[in-house]
């Protein structure tokens, strides 16, 4: 099409906004504008929670042809489109169909936003200035990624779609009452995808609050480069930048000490298949990893946090955070949900890589505080990035 006419069906009602469409200017050797880049993030009714609240769904395209899908029930990743070293499209991340699946008891925060905490606070209990605060126990004796029924993973965001800079994205908001699963303060959390040209999903995450409170947001995608659904993750091949770890309890909470990995199976400074110790830990529920690393660089700034290799389909995710930790979970609690297209994802087949703050910070005086106060910014960013070599 050559045409210095925009198309009159330009501007789309989407999700109750008008959408603003991304015009990549091309000048050809006439001088005219050709062939104008259309680039529009397409919105779509996912379904409607039990509590009757529609769910959008959103469709991100770049100039390869990866495809992103996030919903808004968790401001979730839902799925991620990218080729293999032969050019061959697989989904890679784990989700479901429909709604349905994620309320089910077999979503496993597949691809949330988890928070207000995620990870685990000991005893369901912590106190900010002297004042103690009293949480839902929803994983044995412990609040596990944001409690019961409202944490961030449960609830339905409000998402706003951009195109920027040629890059498509949902900036999702969601504002979390004063006291909502038992936390302090009237949090405003906002998490923005963002598809680059570099394969990347950006997330970009920026939270306020009204009083002290704690705060630990991550994404809680599960991995598998093969195509999610693919039998296991124990072939693929790890690396973290990560010179320590925080060693825990018999109920996986941190035990307070930071420890070398040099000499342990949590030694991952070099590539090594995550199969290949695996089995050596024992001591845990679910056994395997469920562990928090001490990211190497300390500094707020973004950085290379883990790198993971498939041989099969030579896929490779680079991990980038600002963060100080990332938890490496291994899908040891994973029992055969049906996911999407009726894939099953079985015990080790997928892996989490959550950058975050370390798990039970606010008992735990000597990690990086998870305290965020009033007129203070709380800002996170992760990419995710898949190549091939
Ligand atoms: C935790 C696991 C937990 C899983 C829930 C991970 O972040 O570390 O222990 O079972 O989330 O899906």
């Amino acid at each position: 099409m050559a045409s210095t006419q925009q198309p009159q069906n330009l501007r789309r009602h989407i999700g109750g906004r008008q959408a603003r469409p991304f015009w990549g200017a091309i000048v050809c050797g006439c001088g005219v504008l050709c062939s104008p880049m259309f680039a529009e993030v397409k919105v779509a009714d996912f379904g409607t929670t039990t509590d009757g609240i529609a769910v959008k769904q959103y469709t991100l395209t770049n100039s390869h042809g990866v495809v992103v899908k996030l919903i808004a029930r968790g401001a979730t990743l839902a799925e991620w489109h990218v080729p293999d070293q032969h050019g061959n499209m697989d989904d890679v991340v784990f989700g479901f169909d429909d709604v349905a699946g994620y309320e089910s008891k077999d979503n496993g925060y597949f691809g949330a936003t988890a928070g207000r905490v995620a990870n685990r606070i000991a005893g369901g209990k912590f106190k900010i200035d002297g004042q103690e605060y009293t949480l839902a126990k929803n994983d044995g004796p412990n609040t596990l990624h944001g409690g019961l029924q409202r944490s961030l993973d449960k609830v339905v965001w409000e998402g706003q779609s951009f195109e920027k800079n040629g890059e498509q994205g949902v900036a999702f908001k969601y504002v979390s009452p004063d006291g909502e699963e038992g936390f302090p303060g009237k949090l405003t959390c906002r998490v923005t995808y963002t598809l680059t040209d570099k394969n990347e999903v950006r997330i970009d995450y920026n939270a306020a609050t009204d009083k002290a409170t704690p705060i630990n947001l991550t994404n809680h995608a599960y991995f598998n480069l093969s195509g999610a659904g693919s039998p296991t993750i124990l072939d693929h091949e790890l690396m973290l930048a990560a010179d320590h770890y925080t060693p825990i309890d018999e109920t996986l909470i941190p035990t307070g000490q930071i420890a070398p990995v040099a000499g342990t199976p949590f030694d991952f400074r070099e590539f090594h298949k995550i199969g290949a110790r695996v089995d050596q830990l024992t001591d845990q529920p679910g056994k395997g990893y469920d562990h928090n690393f001490v990211l190497n660089s300390q500094t707020g700034k973004l950085a290379l946090a883990a790198k993971v290799r498939d041989p099969k389909s030579g896929r490779v995710l680079s991990v980038y955070t600002t963060e100080p930790g990332v938890q490496l979970y291994v899908g040891n609690f994973l029992t055969g949900a049906k996911g999407k297209g009726g894939k099953t994802y079985n015990h080790r087949s997928g892996l989490c890589l959550e950058t975050q703050h370390y798990p039970d910070s606010i008992n735990q005086p000597k990690f990086p505080s998870v305290i965020l106060r009033p007129g203070k910014t709380y800002q996170h960013t992760c990419v995710y990035q898949i190549a091939t070599e």
